[in-house]
């Protein structure tokens, strides 16, 4: 079975975790892609739904949902996205898109966060995929010392300017033992807009498939 045939089945599985009424919000990314395409296929109605990337809104609007902007929004029920790393603890690495600014205020408004992957994505300690953190372009270098600092190699996307106009810097050769407290220090360099480990705000559930079929970790 490939990748791509693996994230159409957890798709489709988190078809059944979309809440009849009310909001839903879209995160962002390939599988979630995938997960666009099944809402349409299967006809799944959905009231109003806010997005995590311009991308996600286009996909979401062209299958007739309405997309409401988050400021005009209360704390929602289920928000559904993809990853590029889940650990045990649920704990995340995301960004791999550059969309992880409006992905964090998106999950951070939810009540329930449902993490969609294949099982390429569970790893023991997060790390090994880069670490995206999103920055203000004129603050870069000095970013990109705090993280070196830190223990990282961080290595500018080339070509990516994001959603909010930032730039993306990617920490390589960064394993990430304590999410929290890196989380954490991370946020506290000036001109970090968002670090994409998602430990304060973890997954709450995590649906991931296999050959076997699509499981359910909570
Ligand atoms: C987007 O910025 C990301 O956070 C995605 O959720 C993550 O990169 C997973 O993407 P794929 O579903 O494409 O693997």
């Amino acid at each position: 079975m490939t990748q791509d045939e693996l994230k159409v089945m957890v798709a489709e599985e988190a078809l059944k975790y979309i809440p009849k009424d009310g909001i839903l919000g879209v995160g962002s990314g390939s599988t979630v892609v995938k997960f666009i395409e099944a809402i349409d296929r299967f006809k799944i109605k959905v009231d109003a739904a806010v997005s995590s990337s311009n991308k996600t809104t286009k996909m979401l609007q062209d299958i007739g949902i309405r997309v409401l902007d988050p400021n005009d929004v209360e704390p929602y029920g289920v928000y559904i996205d993809g990853a590029d790393e889940v650990n045990p603890a649920f704990d995340m690495i995301k960004g791999g898109g550059a969309c992880l600014t409006r992905e964090k205020i998106l999950a951070s408004m939810a009540e329930k966060f449902i993490c969609i992957v294949d099982k390429s994505k569970l790893v023991p300690t997060l790390g090994k995929f880069p670490l995206p953190v999103e920055v203000i372009p004129m603050g870069r270098e000095q970013v990109a010392r705090s993280l070196r600092a830190l223990g990282g190699n961080p290595i500018l996307r080339q070509g990516c300017i994001t959603d909010n106009g930032c730039e993306i810097l990617d920490v390589h050769d960064f394993m990430i033992e304590d999410p929290l407290a890196m989380e954490a220090k991370i946020n506290a360099i000036p001109g970090v807009v968002t670090v994409g480990l998602f430990a304060k705000r973890g997954a709450d559930m995590v649906l991931y498939a296999t050959e076997e079929g699509v499981s359910v970790k909570v």
